[in-house]
């Protein structure tokens, strides 16, 4: 089956995280291909560069603020979806934030307990709203964006890990439970991503581990069999085939965006 220009014409996604590095790419990805765009983060300001973005590639966006930890916010962006546009193909799990970067021996409570709440509980909540519409649709795709932290181990990284290790596994499950009904669910597994949050990152381990920003960019580049990080976009292109029906056997996968540095 062929890719075609517009193929998610008349199709809804629901992108959450939308204002952010992968977000926007996504946005641009299935906006150029036809999609209607339901965009939500945590506040209005990075909703305002979601609308951006959408309309640099002429598509339809609604967005809404909220936070994905809470339930009725999750349903509340599907309900808009719904009342928007009279339906919801896509939803993209998205959201997400680093949590605390100490050793679990000093972990912080409130630290994992708010990583677990987005990254993982939140990716359900969205989920467990969207079927809600899906199932009596008869068919729709999820989209859980995980990473490659959640097939190994990170050091000072354990809430991040644990709530994309989840993240699979809540991935694997409602495969399952939906694959009689017309809905397919996948995960894909980035590793580092250009861009403002992966700076963060490489300046927070930098200060834990007592070296510089530069050393661990190079440790994290040598780490990448391609020699680079990823981009966002080429994130957001193996999440449109995942949505696209040319995925249409795929249910259940976790898909390495790696550049090699992680192939299980
Ligand atoms: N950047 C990377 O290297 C990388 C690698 C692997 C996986 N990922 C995952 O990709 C996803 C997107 O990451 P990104 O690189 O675009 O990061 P980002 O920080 O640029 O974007 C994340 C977005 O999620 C939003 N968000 C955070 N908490 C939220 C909440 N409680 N409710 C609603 N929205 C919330 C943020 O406001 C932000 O706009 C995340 O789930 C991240 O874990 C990123």
């Amino acid at each position: 089956m062929k890719e075609t220009p517009h193929e998610f014409a008349g199709r809804i996604v629901l992108i959450t995280g939308a204002g952010g590095g992968i977000g926007l790419a996504l946005i641009r990805a299935f906006g150029k291909r036809g999609a209607s765009i339901v965009a939500a983060d945590l506040t209005t300001d990075l909703l305002a560069r979601a609308l951006e973005e959408a309309r640099a590639v002429a598509a339809l966006c609604h967005t809404v603020a909220g936070d994905v930890a809470e339930p009725t916010v999750c349903q509340l962006l599907v309900d808009a979806a719904v009342e928007r546009f009279g339906r919801l193909d896509v939803l993209i799990n998205n959201a997400g934030i680093g949590g605390p970067v100490e050793p679990v021996c000093q972990m912080d409570l409130d630290g994992w307990n708010r990583t677990l709440a987005v990254n993982l509980t939140g990716a359900m909540l969205c989920s467990r709203a969207a079927l809600g519409v899906m199932i009596p649709q008869n068919c729709g795709v999820i989209v859980n964006i995980a990473s490659n932290v959640g097939k190994r181990g990170h050091a000072a990284r354990g809430a991040y890990v644990v709530s994309k290790w989840g993240m699979l596994g809540l991935t694997q499950t409602m495969a399952l439970e939906v694959a009689r009904m017309g809905i397919r669910v996948n995960a894909v597994c980035p590793g580092p991503v250009e861009g403002e949050r992966v700076e963060g990152f490489i300046r927070r381990q930098a200060e834990v581990q007592g070296v510089t920003a530069d050393e661990i960019r190079a440790e994290w580049i040598a780490s990448m069999p391609i020699g680079r990080m990823i981009t966002a976009e080429e994130v957001a292109e193996v999440v449109v085939f995942l949505a696209s029906e040319r995925a249409s056997g795929m249910t259940g996968q976790s898909v390495n965006i790696t550049g090699g540095m992680v192939m299980h």
